[in-house]
């Protein structure tokens, strides 16, 4: 990645492409794409900007209903990322789902499941 230099470029082309193509909109983290789809960013962060709040599984679970995910993803292969012995369905959300960049797969410290987490 090349933060520093390039800052206000990345910038500029991420504004660009957010109106722009599909293809580039794979490229926008978790948190863009909400914001596309008018989730603001306090949804997420509570009111306060000069002290954001890190949103826990309370938070996503107010739109995505755990009872809901756990049913459309129950077909995943090797195993349903939202159910597992450890954790049923309680693991935290941001886990995998990091939102201002990449999504990490969690269950794979330990095991070779291979999930595309988006
Ligand atoms: C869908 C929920 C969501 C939305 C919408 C969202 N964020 Fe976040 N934000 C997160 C999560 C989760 C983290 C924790 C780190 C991560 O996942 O990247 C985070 C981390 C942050 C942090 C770092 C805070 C810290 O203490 O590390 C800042 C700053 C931030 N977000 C600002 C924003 C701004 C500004 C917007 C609106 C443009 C926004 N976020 C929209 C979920 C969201
Ligand atoms: C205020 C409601 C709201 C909150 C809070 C919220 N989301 Fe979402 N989320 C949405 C909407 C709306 C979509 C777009 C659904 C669609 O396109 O069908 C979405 C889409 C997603 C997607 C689908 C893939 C993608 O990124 O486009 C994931 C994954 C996701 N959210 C995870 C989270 C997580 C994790 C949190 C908590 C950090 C969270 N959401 C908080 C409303 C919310
Ligand atoms: C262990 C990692 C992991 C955790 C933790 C996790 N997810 Fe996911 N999530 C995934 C993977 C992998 C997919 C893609 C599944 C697939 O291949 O269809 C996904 C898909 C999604 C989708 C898109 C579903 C769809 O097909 O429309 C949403 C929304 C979502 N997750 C929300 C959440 C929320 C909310 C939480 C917390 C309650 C959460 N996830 C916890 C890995 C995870
Ligand atoms: C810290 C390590 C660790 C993490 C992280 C972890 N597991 Fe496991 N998991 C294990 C161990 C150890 C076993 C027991 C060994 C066995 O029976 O294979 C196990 C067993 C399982 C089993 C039953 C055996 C099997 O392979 O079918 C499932 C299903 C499972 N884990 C799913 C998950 C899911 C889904 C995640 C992510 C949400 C996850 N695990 C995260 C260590 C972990």
């Amino acid at each position: 990645m090349m933060f520093k230099a390039s800052t206000l470029a990345a910038v500029m082309i991420s504004a660009f492409v957010a109106v722009g193509s599909a293809a580039a909109a794979d490229k926008q983290c978790g948190a863009d794409r909400h914001v596309a789809k008018g989730i603001q960013c306090e949804m997420c962060h509570g009111p306060d900007k000069a002290n954001p709040k890190e949103p826990d599984i309370k938070v996503c679970t107010q739109c995505h209903s755990t009872k809901a995910l756990v049913e459309k993803t129950k077909n995943v292969k090797p195993h349903n990322p939202h159910m597992s012995p450890h954790y049923q369905d309680q693991l935290d959300c941001i886990n995998c789902h990091v939102m201002h960049g990449e999504t990490e797969n969690f269950c794979d410290q330990c095991h070779k499941f291979g999930f595309k987490v988006p």
